[in-house]
């Protein structure tokens, strides 16, 4: 089954660097440049341990797509035997792995077993001269049931450790930053922040694993787990991958890398066919009273749980390990596939159900992110895309999902009601007309009623009651807001806007009327007037939401317009009233796109879209509508989040291209590899002018 990874070294000046590919939120598919290959996260190191090989690295690498494992550098040094071929040799011909191979320190040993007796240089030299691709320094593990003084030693002492490690690493030598702090969020943050700004001589550490954990899962406490990552991610350098020192179970996987994670290691495949134990994503499975498998299976296929039970035990074990490894990978593909299709919340929802604590852990989570007011809520929130085409399955755990947060605070801090009505009357004092009827696309099941009802009492503003909360209808195809896949009853049972929810719309709810349906024809004059007066409002409302351009500003700009439309009637492309393209609001997910001249016009006002400042370098290629890269970018706004537009500018703001951004402002200040900007259009230098 080789799934053929390549093996060959990453150019020089890649090493060490870390990319997204894909993300939904802060769960990233990324590479990890190394000399062994390109790794791919997320994903899982199999724990080696080089003297009881259940399963042979080789076999790994050919039967089971593992492209990369974790060994522990500690052992080999201890162990004469193991020692001189590895120098001699060096790691990858030690294990018959022809991956990347990461190396552990010893720090684990000194947790179990008490002192060890390596030094601190001596462990990273040695991990250099048997080429390793990353290697680990020796931390100091933090105990949960340690006291606070205790781990604040842990954690100064594995700072106070790192900069001599990183020098000792030389150049090819990737390192481990590992995060200690115990249950404390404050020293956990602090260790994070330390330990990601420490520089070595030829480079800071290449990935960051969360050590001390152990004890942790063993003990299944979850939402401390929950709690650790989210204090790490604060502080850790958004281009760093994060790795779960030790964490192996299928379970945790979703929520893991829901919250930002990218690697984890496990001897849990090993450790648990060692005692009868299935790994299984909801859990774990003891195989004693089994009559079936829980779950299909390549390697169990053919066999059953009592011809297992039956076997000696080494064959037993060795079967076991294999399925757990199986399973394991077979998780993470999913996770993977979820981050690729934007439903790794949906699968966290899914998963949270395996456990009483790992519930507990997503409930946490899932009232953090509602409440939003904490950093990291904020970023998972501003980091998930709030534009996706497709549907969204409601649950009732849906309402947290981070993307369609994202989507309702954009609508709180920006939508506000049309400033005229189809009369071109101010709208001040307008009426709520609430649309509890119909289902989307409410264009073709409403619209007429709603028409009507414009035609009677113009000062009304329709707004949509979903069970994902209120949309306004000049936002009614926004994906996945309008495409809710729930069943009749959560539909006919929403409760009525609260005061809070209206308030959030800038509307109070002092006068609402629900939208009847009718039979009655209005005056087609009136009927093509409000018409176009709602097609406007959606335009206006679009720019106000997508392009953070006021009500006002939009008004003015959008004033003349005229459109072309698709086969079906809907708008395709908008006009200035000189006749120029400036936007075409798309179909399939109920975005819209700038144009060039749409970019300038919005340059020009000084407003909408957030800007980013590029390097001088980079302006040909992009003015030429190449993307923009990482490390070619020297400022940039505030509030530049993925799937939204923004503007790209030279040192001078002058208006370089547009584009739909990759990631957040924080992560642009940090990626040095990469796509930041998917650039759509450059602006020409006789262009600009
Ligand atoms: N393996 C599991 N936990 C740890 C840890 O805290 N540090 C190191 N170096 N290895 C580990």
């Amino acid at each position: 089954m080789s799934v053929g990874f390549d093996t060959s070294p990453c150019r020089p000046q890649d090493l060490g660097k870390f990319e997204i590919k894909e993300r939904d939120g802060v769960a990233r598919i990324g590479r990890l440049f190394t000399n062994h290959g390109i790794l791919e996260t997320p994903m899982l190191l199999p724990v080696v341990n080089p003297n009881i090989r259940t399963i042979e690295p080789r076999e790994m690498w050919d039967d089971f797509g593992v492209q990369a494992l974790i060994t522990n550098s500690y052992v080999i040094w201890k162990h004469e035997k193991l020692r001189t071929p590895a120098l001699e040799h060096g790691v990858h011909k030690l294990l018959d792995f022809p991956g990347i191979i990461i190396t552990d320190s010893g720090t684990f040993q000194s947790y179990v077993y008490g002192d060890i007796d390596v030094g601190v240089k001596e462990i990273v030299a040695f991990q250099r001269d048997i080429g390793v691709d990353i290697g680990t320094m020796l931390d100091v593990f933090g105990r949960p049931d340690q006291s606070i003084e205790e781990l604040r030693e842990a954690v100064s002492k594995t700072i106070e450790r790192a900069p001599l490690s990183l020098d000792e690493a030389g150049p090819n030598l990737l390192l481990n930053g590992p995060i200690q702090g115990g249950l404390y969020d404050f020293l956990r943050s602090e260790s994070a922040e330390k330990m990601g700004s420490v520089s070595g001589k030829h480079r800071g550490f290449t990935v960051h694993p969360i050590g001390g954990i152990v004890p942790i899962m063993e003990r299944h406490r979850y939402l401390d787990l929950a709690k650790i990552i989210i204090a790490v991610r604060e502080t850790i350098p958004a281009n760093r991958p994060i790795h779960l020192f030790g964490c192996g179970h299928p379970m945790l996987f979703p929520m893991s890398i829901a919250l930002g994670v990218d690697m984890f290691d496990s001897a849990a495949y090993a450790l648990f066919a060692r005692d009868g134990r299935l790994l299984t994503p909801d859990g774990t499975v003891r195989i004693e009273n089994l009559k079936e498998w829980p779950f299909a299976s390549r390697i169990l296929n053919g066999i059953s749980p009592s011809e297992v039970r039956e076997m000696e035990d080494i064959e037993r074990t060795d079967l076991l390990a294999r399925y757990n490894l199986e399973i394991t990978q077979a998780e993470l593909a999913k996770c993977r596939e979820a981050v690729r299709s934007g439903k790794i919340w949906a699968l966290v929802e899914q998963r949270s159900h395996s456990s009483p604590e790992l519930r507990e852990a997503f409930l946490f989570l899932k009232d953090r992110l509602i409440q939003n007011n904490d950093f990291s809520s904020s970023e998972i929130i501003r980091s998930s895309s709030p534009i996706r085409s497709g549907s969204e399955r409601w649950t009732s755990d849906s309402s947290s999902r981070p993307h369609l947060l994202h989507a309702k605070t954009l609508i709180r801090e920006r939508w506000t009601p049309p400033l005229k009505n189809w009369r071109g009357e101010s709208m001040n004092g307008a009426n709520i007309l609430l649309i509890k009827s119909g289902r989307s696309p409410w264009r073709d099941s409403v619209k007429s009623d709603i028409i009507h009802a414009l035609s009677k009492n113009p000062n009304q503003i329709p707004i949509i009651q979903t069970p994902n909360g209120l949309l306004p209808f000049d936002l009614e195809d926004w994906a996945p807001l309008c495409h809710i896949q729930a069943f009749d009853s959560v539909w006919s049972s929403i409760p009525s806007p609260s005061d809070e929810s209206l308030r959030d719309l800038g509307l109070n709810s002092s006068s609402i009327s629900i939208l009847q349906s009718t039979e009655e024809v209005t005056d087609k004059e009136v009927r093509v007037q409000i018409h176009e007066w709602l097609e406007h409002s959606q335009i206006s409302a679009k720019c106000s939401v997508f392009l953070g351009s006021t009500r006002e500003s939009t008004a003015n700009w959008l004033e003349g317009i005229s459109v072309d439309r698709s086969s079906t009637g809907r708008i395709r492309n908008v006009f200035s009233a000189d006749g120029r393209h400036i936007l075409s609001p798309r179909l399939h997910d109920g975005g819209i796109s700038l144009t060039n001249e749409g970019a300038k016009d919005l340059h020009s006002f000084g407003e909408g879209p957030p800007r980013l400042v590029l390097a001088d370098d980079a302006i040909p290629f992009v003015r030429d509508g190449r993307n923009v890269i990482h490390g070619f970018i020297e400022g940039v706004d505030d509030n530049i989040a993925p799937g939204l537009p923004c503007l790209i500018v030279d040192s001078n703001g002058d208006l370089v291209a547009h584009g739909v951004s990759r990631c957040t402002s924080n992560e642009i200040l940090k990626f040095t590899k990469g796509i930041a900007i998917r650039t759509r259009g450059g602006i020409k230098i006789h262009d600009s002018e």
